[in-house]
């Protein structure tokens, strides 16, 4: 039976891959967009052999009403019939460098906005549309850049990052263990974190100064995350895309 899964940040990189993948395994999508118009996933839905299976809508990961509108748009799809089975929230960005000796006010609050706060309160939003059936999986991408125990000094220029990816980290715990004490079908819903690689996307597309080992291309990326959302139902837990467990 098909499913329907929501992407938000499927513009490009690695979300729009996931939609791509999604689609090809016959399922529906959801995706979640900034810019309804943006040109790489309307081709995609325009060369799908399902076009109706994608529908696109606006939501901006930094603009409270957007997301209310979009978790609005989301709860009306699933009352037309559709299962919403498992969320991701991609949505991120890397304004580099992002020293913690240089940075602006404005440009930090824009990495938080974008990679801690957007996700998290989009997630909360879609989470609790329906009491009766709530997601299988919820499903951040986040990033190794945010493990606290394996902090990587030599990340020149991730600071702001880093520390978004971190607090994301440690929100999305809290919202794990806050759905087992809330109980009800809640207590089925699995939180997890992904890393998903050093992917060849625009935003891996910087002069960083230090060879990135093991750059792999997205695709190669979410077929292997693909995998790991079927398999690992333990909330609160932490993986990289090739299935090995990511310390916190
Ligand atoms: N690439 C890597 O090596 C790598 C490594 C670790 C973690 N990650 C994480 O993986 C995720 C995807 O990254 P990527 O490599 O695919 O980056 P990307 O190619 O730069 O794509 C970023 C996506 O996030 C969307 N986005 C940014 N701000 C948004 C907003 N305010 N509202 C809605 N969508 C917004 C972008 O939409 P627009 O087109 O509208 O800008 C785009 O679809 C991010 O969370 C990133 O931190 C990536």
């Amino acid at each position: 039976m098909a499913d329907t899964w929501v992407i938000v940040g499927a513009s490009r990189g690695i979300g729009l891959e996931f939609v791509r993948q999604i689609l090809q395994n016959g399922h529906y999508v959801i995706a979640g967009v900034r810019n309804v118009k943006a040109d790489r996933i309307l081709e995609l839905k325009s060369h799908c052999t399902t076009p109706e299976r994608c529908i696109i809508e606006e939501c901006d990961i930094t603009n409270e009403e957007s997301i209310q509108k979009f978790a609005n748009k989301v709860g009306e799809a699933a009352r037309s019939g559709l299962r919403v089975k498992n969320i991701v929230l991609n949505a991120g960005i890397l304004q580099y460098p992002n020293r913690a000796t240089e940075i602006s006010f404005s440009d930090f609050a824009l990495h938080l906005h974008t990679n801690t706060i957007g996700p998290i309160i989009c997630a909360q939003k879609l989470v609790n549309l329906d009491p009766e059936s709530p997601p299988s999986k919820v499903v951040f991408i986040s990033s190794d850049s945010g493990s606290a125990t394996i902090f990587r000094d030599d990340e020149d220029g991730f600071g702001a990052y880093s520390a978004s990816k971190a607090a994301l980290n440690q929100m999305l715990r809290h919202m794990a263990a806050e759905l087992t004490r809330r109980g009800g079908k809640w207590s089925n819903t699995s939180v997890l974190a992904m890393h998903p690689g050093e992917v060849q996307t625009d935003m891996a597309n910087i002069d960083l100064g230090w060879e990135v080992e093991g750059s792999i291309q997205a695709d190669e990326s979410v077929i292997g995350m693909l995998k790991v959302i079927e398999e690992k139902n333990e909330t609160g837990s932490f993986w990289c895309w090739d299935g090995r467990r990511h310390p916190w």
